[in-house]
């Protein structure tokens, strides 16, 4: 199934978090195959878009968080999508992250960061960059202004926006930032050995 076609299955909020991923994709340039994380699974709209794109997936977020935004049926949209095969779920806190050192080419957080409670962030960023390769990337999207707004609509307690630069020790990755539609977008490259 193409983007297209998924976009017309799941909705429109897939095609912005779709549309958002494909910027910092192109920014990146990764391998054909790839094996990526998604940390924050949530409707797996993420994870989906990944998978179509042919990347090999792996997702998770926490299997004791009760909140509005977890265990959100993402097996159910990715078999819709067609891709259920090609993403594997495993229950996880991004603040200790149970994968080996350097086992993806790159990590998304898309919409995950400004959930984790201020004191984990610093951890959370650290477990990204320690997980993914040398040369790698962790792409980290974050909601702007009018999103949030939008969201508040339904969540009046949805917290702000993080800024993932504040939760990264300096040399430890190379920041660039973009702008999606819904989406603002961080790129942290980490140096080649
Ligand atoms: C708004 S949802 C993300 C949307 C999702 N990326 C998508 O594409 O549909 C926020 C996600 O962050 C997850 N999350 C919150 N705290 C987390 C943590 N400490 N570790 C991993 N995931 C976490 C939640 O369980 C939820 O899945």
């Amino acid at each position: 199934m193409d983007i297209n076609a998924i976009s017309t299955s799941l909705g429109p909020r897939f095609e912005v978090v779709a549309g958002d991923t494909a910027k910092a994709l192109a920014a990146l340039a990764l391998p054909p195959g790839a094996r990526v994380l998604d940390v924050g699974t949530g409707s797996g709209h993420n994870a989906i878009f990944l998978a179509a794109r042919g990347f090999d997936v792996v997702t998770g977020e926490p299997a004791d968080d009760r909140s509005m935004y977890a265990g959100r049926e993402w097996a159910e949209n990715a078999r819709k999508a067609g891709v259920r095969e090609r993403i594997r779920f495993e229950s996880f806190d991004a603040s200790a992250m149970p994968f080996e050192s350097e086992a993806f080419d790159a990590v998304f957080l898309f919409g995950m960061l400004h959930h984790a409670p201020e004191e984990r962030r610093p951890a959370v960023m650290s477990e990204a960059l320690r997980v993914v390769k040398q040369a790698g990337a962790v792409v980290v999207c974050e909601p702007g202004a009018e999103v949030l707004q939008m969201v508040r609509a339904d969540d009046p307690g949805h917290p702000d926006a993080a800024n993932p630069g504040e939760y990264v020790i300096a040399g430890q990755a190379r920041e660039q930032r973009l702008t999606g539609s819904w989406m603002e977008i961080y790129l942290f490259r980490k140096p080649d050995a």
